[in-house]
């Protein structure tokens, strides 16, 4: 295993992401983890992550000075390798020129760390500070045009520091780098592969689990559907999946996944129709928060009823991930108090957002995991590709894609222009390229002409976004003829609406969700 300390740098997680697909297992845990904490993990090698202060800054987040006589290879990474060279005695100032983007290394020694990097390849680099004195017994491997420590090291104590982020795809050589950290300076073993870890979850599902029984809240996405499969294949029948639905699915979904669930996979679904119950709670509520509040606190009533009714159960099973459990993630640290900051931007609800005090104790097998790291376990444990490459789908559904009050009359104008929007995106091909495609109804009416006659309606709005990871998002450049066979279809073939829009803002500022 590798340890990534985390400084704050939006690239942590993305460190942690490379070093897996090196087949290497990796955690990311808090700049303040203590030497002796890391002296019982005992990882093969310790990554100083990057992050948004300056090493001189007061109150900018230091790593526990013992971390340097660990005898762990260390690799700082940006501000990681400034903490180095200044808790060992250098220096780091202000450079006399930041450097954003891509820059050239030339290298000055090709061995270690170095091996197979090509002498003049650009990696990333975003930094304000520099290295301009090193400690005792390092020395400079590489350097740039404006930085003269691009990377630095102490070969006998196996500690390394890159100015430039390896990490990021628009680093040539990132990745044959830390191969080179991974495989030939910490000596690690291959051996984090997706067979490995099914094997070793079902093993850990067996152990935990006994004899008892099991309940999952099954949504359809991804993860719910990974984690019943992998259950299901650990215990068999001892699982039960209960599927709710709010009313709030895509047009046929709900048929679809209990059918899919039932016939195809032989796993026990048990469908519970919670439509009216849901809708009633939205009655008047035109909040979005508000909304997503009562839609949160439903599902739970609902699941705790039918537990009840279908139980006892012993365990739930959560499809918790990674990034959820990573203490940082999503934060920035404040460099006063070094305390970290979260802005809340929407409530968000899913089937893994049930509180920890159901009586329950929980099973999370996908807690380890990246989320394409789940999509591969997925597949190889026999998730059809329609499953593992579905696009997300918010847990409060197309109740957050009607704005003002949702209705029955409402939600059934944007089940079906939906239904299109999917349909005409699949028909020419463009599902896989884009995150999400979907239509949002809006609250005002506008006139149009129909037929000789005048309509009053509501618009609809076409969403269709380019994203990594849901975080960041651009708006699609689909093709003006698949945007005119969609107006036309939805216009025609929906009733209620007579105009549609096409949003043409990213995320930041926009969100990709409308509420
Ligand atoms: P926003 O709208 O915040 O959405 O840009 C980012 C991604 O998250 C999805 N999303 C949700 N997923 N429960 C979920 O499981 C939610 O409450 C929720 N709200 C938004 C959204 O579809 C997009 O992929």
């Amino acid at each position: 295993m590798l340890v990534i300390l985390d400084f704050g740098s939006q690239y942590s997680e993305l460190i942690a992401r490379r070093i897996r697909e090196t087949q290497v297992y990796s955690e990311v845990l808090s700049y303040r983890t203590s030497a002796e904490k890391l002296r019982q993990l005992n990882p093969k090698g310790i990554i100083l992550s990057g992050g948004p202060n300056s090493v001189y800054d007061e109150g900018a987040p230091h790593c526990d000075p013992e971390i340097w006589k660990l005898g762990i290879p260390v690799l700082g990474v940006c501000y990681g390798m400034q903490l180095m060279v200044q808790q060992l005695g250098g220096t780091v100032e202000r450079a006399k020129r930041a450097e954003y983007g891509k820059a050239a290394i030339a290298i000055d020694d090709p061995t270690d760390l170095l091996t197979n990097v090509e002498d003049g390849s650009t990696m990333w680099m975003s930094h304000g500070d520099s290295a301009i004195a090193l400690p005792e017994g390092f020395e400079v491997l590489a350097h740039t045009e404006n930085t003269p420590c691009a990377a630095i090291a102490h070969h006998q104590k196996k500690l390394y520091g890159v100015q430039f982020h390896p990490e990021v795809v628009h680093s040539q050589c990132g990745l044959a780098l830390i191969r080179n950290f991974v495989y030939h300076i910490c000596e690690c073993e291959p051996t984090w592969t997706t067979e490995a870890f099914v094997e070793e979850a079902v093993r850990e599902i067996r152990a935990k689990v006994g004899d008892k029984r099991v309940l999952l809240a099954l949504s359809g996405g991804v993860d719910s559907s990974t984690l019943a499969f992998l259950l299901h294949r650990a215990i068999g029948d001892q699982l039960t999946c209960m599927f709710i639905d709010q009313g709030f699915m895509r047009k046929y979904e709900p048929e679809y996944l209990v059918k899919l669930f039932q016939e195809q996979f032989h796993i026990c679904v048990e469908y519970v129709n919670a439509r009216d119950r849901f809708l009633a709670q939205l009655e008047g509520v035109t909040d979005p928060e508000e909304k997503r509040k009562r839609i949160g606190h439903e599902f739970i009533q609902v699941f705790e009823e039918e537990s009840k009714r279908l139980g006892p159960f012993d365990y739930l099973a959560q499809g918790t991930l990674y990034p959820d459990v990573i203490e940082s993630a999503d934060t920035n640290i404040d460099p006063k108090t070094g305390e970290r900051v979260a802005v809340k931007i929407k409530s968000h609800h899913n089937v893994g957002g049930l509180p920890k005090d159901l009586r329950f104790k929980l099973v999370e097998p996908l807690r380890k995991l990246f989320k394409d790291e789940v999509r591969k376990v997925g597949r190889s444990i026999g998730l059809p590709e329609e499953i593992v490459r579905r696009h997300p789908f918010p847990g409060p559904g197309l109740a957050i894609r009607i704005l003002g009050e949702v209705t029955a009359e409402r939600l059934n104008i944007l089940r079906d222009a939906d239904f299109i929007v999917r349909d005409e995106i699949k028909r020419h091909g463009f599902y896989h390229d884009l995150w999400q495609a979907f239509a949002v109804l809006l609250p005002i009416r506008s006139v149009g002409v129909m037929g000789d006659k005048r309509t009053y309606a509501y618009p609809i709005v076409l969403r269709c976004v380019s994203s990594e990871d849901g975080m960041t998002a651009d708006w699609s450049r689909i093709p003006y003829d698949l945007l005119e066979v969609i107006s036309n279809r939805i216009v025609n073939e929906v009733k209620g609406v007579n105009r549609v829009v096409y949003d043409i803002t990213s995320k930041p500022p926009g969100t990709i969700e409308w509420e």
